[in-house]
């Protein structure tokens, strides 16, 4: 394997990595479980709220793939396993249909965890003055950030 020399120390591009996975997990957990939301919801509001929700996981998507990107360009593997997904992440499954309310409810809680880590994240990348997985993530904070504001504004 090719040495990476971008500037960052190796113990500081390893910590971020981990971070980056756990982060990866979260996100790759929440838009599992948005999409199922988008596939299995029931009710009169069926049709704009599956596309709410096809809008949302399609955004959490491009996130997923720049965040396992940034863990190779760190020099680290980015997990890319179910089971590797299930011990890293925070997000709980839902193996229910809840209402569409509750649905949404969840949907807050969950990304409102992602914007906490996602916030120590980047103080940490900032730190070791990593300022493209700062970059990075602070547009998936944008994101999220207006993702929760749409949702609660919702309910
Ligand atoms: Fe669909």
């Amino acid at each position: 394997m090719v040495n990476v020399n971008i500037g960052l120390k190796e113990e500081a591009r390893k910590e971020l990595a981990d971070e980056l996975s756990k982060i990866l997990a979260d996100t790759y957990s929440l838009y599992l479980k948005v999409q199922g939301f988008h596939w299995n919801l029931k009710g009169r509001s069926f049709a704009t709220m599956h596309k709410v929700f096809q809008d949302i996981y399609e955004g959490v998507a491009e996130t997923v793939d720049e965040v396992a990107e940034r863990i190779q360009i760190l020099g680290f593997k980015a997990p890319a396993t179910f089971s590797e997904f299930a011990k890293l992440t925070q997000i709980a499954e839902e193996k229910e249909v809840p209402s569409i309310d509750e649905m949404l409810k969840i949907l807050l809680a969950d990304i409102e965890k992602i914007v906490v880590s996602s916030r120590k994240v980047i103080s940490k990348a900032d730190e070791v003055d990593d300022v493209v997985t700062a970059d990075l993530l602070t547009g998936s904070l944008k994101e999220y950030e207006k993702t929760s504001w749409m949702i609660r504004s919702t309910l």
